[in-house]
Parts: structure tokens; sequence; C-alpha cells
């Protein structure tokens, strides 16, 4: 049988990842093997993101560049999944009129059906109903030969409603996984070779609340950390409201739990946070950060924050620099406020100009940059775990891999490294990346 070729691109977070992944996992059963190259492919599925106006504009410049495909090679089916095909549905058919196929977050398991249907019509379909579980939710998607990292999801959904975000309308309700089918699927996982999983979740802290059978995400990071073979957990992302005593305490008692954590500010203003709708001020947060730090003196925090939300003023953009002074975070993903149709914020007085949201962002990462190579700076002529993942990206005479803080580290090393836990002390820092030298 000859095999058909299946070209994803990928935009937005780790979810999608991970739903690109068992979506290529899902269509090798259709005889679908992927490949790197558009111009190859019989099918193009575009996973998307809608967190921002930007996220979104990038699909239609993304799309735009397959309509030549499609006329030059008329079985060419283009398919776009994600969230926004969850947002915009048959309105995207309208828009672009060489797409095929649309599918929600919910409908990643109906792709071969919904592929057999254009191919027998030649008609194009969309499809973004809501199911109580997702039933892709569960495809085991082997990472590849000789990979060590994988992403495992947990929950579903999110039910937090910030009023910035459009992730509970595009996600739907927040459903946690079966604690059982997760630790099973951590186990194969592991049976396969992998050392490090990262659990997936909008608001992972909140694991288990809608199951209602007493499971909780400390319960569930215990487990995971009996599980042999496993050396490594991560999770995103942590909600501050739910960062409970109970999971901070993994960070002193599950040894494979990573000292990293991303755990979103958004503001530092107190004003700001409550109109967001987070639930927490800027006190408890940076109680949690002295709590993380109590239980893992070298933890990495890394965080999200938005400037120019309705409202914020000169003094509460202020008080976000503040914050990120007393926390000093490891690295920070900035942004500006994005309008996104639907979500509460949109009604919401005090619109600030773009012109002050760019110096507000600027300022502010140029703050995030200085402490960021603060920290790493504080690592040079120490000795760090590095688990390899792979050759360098610069240069591939060159090994990376990660420190349990999940910072990036190129070294000098063999191939056969990978996989493997190495000792390499620091000798330099810089924004994104250490230098390193492996000990024996
Ligand atoms: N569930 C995660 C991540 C959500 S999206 C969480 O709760 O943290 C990732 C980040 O995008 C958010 O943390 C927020 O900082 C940013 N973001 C979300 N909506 C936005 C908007 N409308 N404008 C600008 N940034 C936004
Ligand atoms: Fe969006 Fe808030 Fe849910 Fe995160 S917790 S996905 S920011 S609504
Ligand atoms: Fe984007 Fe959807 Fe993730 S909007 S950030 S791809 S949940």
């Amino acid at each position: 049988m000859t095999t058909k070729k299946l070209f994803i691109r990928t935009f937005g977070c780790q979810m999608n990842v991970h739903d690109s992944e068992q979506l290529a996992e899902l269509l090798k059963s259709s005889g679908y093997g992927t490949t790197g190259s558009a111009k190859d492919a019989d099918l193009i599925v575009v996973n998307t993101c809608s967190i921002r106006d930007k996220a979104e504009q990038k699909v239609y410049s993304e799309l735009g560049r397959y309509r030549h495909l499609r006329k030059a090679k008329p079985h060419l089916i283009i398919g776009v999944c994600g969230c926004v095909a969850q947002q915009q549905g048959e309105r995207l058919l309208e828009k672009i009129p060489w797409l095929d196929l649309v599918f929600g977050t919910h409908n990643i398991h109906r792709l071969p059906e919904l592929i057999s249907r254009v191919g027998k019509t030649g008609r194009p379909v969309a499809e973004t109903g809501f199911r109580e579980t997702v039933p892709s939710i569960g495809i085991l998607a082997l990472p590849e030969k000789g990979s060590v990292s994988a992403f495992v999801t947990i929950m579903q959904g999110c039910d937090n409603y910030c009023a910035f975000c459009v992730v509970p309308y595009l996600r739907g309700r927040e459903e946690s996984r079966k604690f059982h089918d997760i630790l099973a699927e951590v186990r194969t996982l592991a049976a396969h070779g992998v050392k490090e999983v990262t659990l997936l979740g909008q608001n992972v802290n909140s694991y288990g609340k809608s199951l209602g059978n007493g499971h909780s995400f400390s319960e569930l990071l215990r487990a995971i950390g009996e599980i042999e073979g496993i050396e490594r957990i991560r999770f995103t992302t942590s909600h501050p409201k739910d960062l409970t005593d109970d999971i901070i305490d993994c960070f002193r008692n599950v040894k494979a739990l990573c000292g990293s954590i991303h755990l979103p500010v958004q503001s530092g203003a107190d004003a700001v946070l409550a109109r967001m709708n987070r639930r927490y001020t800027s006190a408890d947060y940076l109680d949690c950060v002295r709590k993380l730090r109590e239980a893992c003196p070298d933890i990495a925090v890394s965080s999200d924050i938005i400037v120019g939300f309705p409202g914020e003023t000169d003094q509460d953009y202020q008080k976000t620099l503040d914050l990120m002074e007393k926390v000093r975070f490891d690295t920070l993903f900035s942004f500006q406020y994005s309008e996104r149709k639907g979500t509460a914020a949109v009604g919401l007085d005090g619109k600030v100009n773009p012109d002050e949201k760019r110096r507000r962002l600027i300022d502010l990462q140029a703050l995030q940059d200085r402490h960021t190579q603060e920290k790493n700076d504080t690592l040079v002529g120490r000795t760090v775990e590095v688990l390899v993942e792979g050759t360098s990206r610069k240069t591939s005479r060159d090994m990376m891999g990660r420190t349990r803080t999940n910072k990036i580290v190129n070294f000098t090393g063999d191939r056969d490294l990978v996989g493997k836990t190495v000792r390499v002390r620091i000798v330099e820092a810089f924004l994104h990346s250490l230098r390193g030298e492996m000990l024996d």
C-alpha cells in the first residue's frame, strides 16, 4: 500500500502540539505518514490558536500559502483544526474557498471519517460540536524513537473564565481524565523509554475536581512519582488560586518532580487582577512563590503577564514591575492585551491605547531580560544535572539538554548520550541558554 502524506503545521500552546501528535497517530491507521514538506502532502492540517488577534491572523496568512498547492494538486485536502476552527466553524469555509475541512477541538477523532466524506463528495465539511469527554484525549502518541520526553493530557477545557480569555469558549468545560487511565499511559510511555513527562491542562492544579471521587493533583503527582523509569515530571499550567500546600509539598517529597513551575500572574495590581477575574491578590501570589522557594530553594519560576488590560493605569503597571522585582522570574512571557470577541473584558471601560501598550511591553521586557540574565549568570561555575534531548540547534557537533529547572544547556558530547542524564559544569550564561562542559 502506498502511504499518503500528511503535513501538519501547529500554532499555539503545548495542548495544540500534543493534539497534533495525537492526530498524526490517529491518521496512521488511515494510511498516512507525516512529511516535513507541504508540497509533498496529500493532506495538510493547520492546527490553530486564537488566544490573541495576532495568533489568529497568522493562521489566515498561513492558509494563504496553500492556495496555489490546492490548484496544482486537485486531490490535495486542506483542513483546519484547533481554536480558530472551533471559533469560526463554517465561516472559515466561506472566508477561504480552497479549504476542505474544518474540525473543532472536540472532533479530532472524526478526522478519518471526515476526510473520506470530502473524498467521496468533493464538498467541504465543518464539524465543531462539543462533547462531554473529548474522545481523542486518550490516544497514545508514542514520541519518535529516541525521544526522551512526552506530553500527557490530564484534563480538558477550562471553567475559570478569566475576563480576557477565549479558551473556555473554545475548549469547553473543564473535565479531568480518569486517574488510572493517566497512570496507565505514563507506564506505557516509560516502558518505551520515555524519561520525562509533562502533564498538560489549562489549570492542572484543579485536577480531580470534576471527578468527584477524591483524586487530586498532588495525589496524581505522587503516584506518577512512583512509576519506574520516569525521572522527570513537569506540568503546565498552574493557576495561583488553586496552588495548594499539598501541591507545593510535592516539590519536597516527589523526587522526580522537577524544580520549575509556570505560574502565570498576569498583573501585579489587585484592581486589575480583580477585573481580570483571577481570584487572587498580588500578596497571595507572592505567598505562593515564597512557599515554593521554601519547599524547593532552586525552583525556577516563570510566568505570563498582560499589559494594557482595560483600566490599567500607569500606577497599576508600576505595581506589575514592582512584583517582578520582588519575584525575579527566571523567564516571562508577556503580551499586550488583545480584545477577544465574546469575553467579559470586551465590556470594560478604560481601553489603553496601542502606543501606550507597546511602550509598557517594551519596558517590561527590558526589565525581564535583565532579571533572566542575572538569574542565568548565577549558574556559571555550578554543576547541574542535564537530561540530554538531542543535538544542539546551533551546531550538530554539540548536544543539547535541559536542567531540572528547564534551562537549555549546550555542550560538546557524543550522540549516544541522548536519553542519559549527565553532569555538566556551566561555563557561560546567555539570555536563552547556557553553555557547559560535561564532567565524566
Ligand atoms: N491556561 C493558561 C494559559 C492560557 S493562554 C493559564 O491559565 O495561565 C496563555 C497566556 O496568554 C495567558 O496566561 C495570558 O497571559 C495570555 N493571554 C490570554 N488571553 C489574552 C488576551 N486576550 N490578550 C493578551 N494576552 C492573553
Ligand atoms: Fe484562560 Fe484563565 Fe482558563 Fe487560563 S485559567 S485558560 S487564562 S480562562
Ligand atoms: Fe491558543 Fe487554544 Fe492553546 S487559543 S493557547 S491553542 S488552548
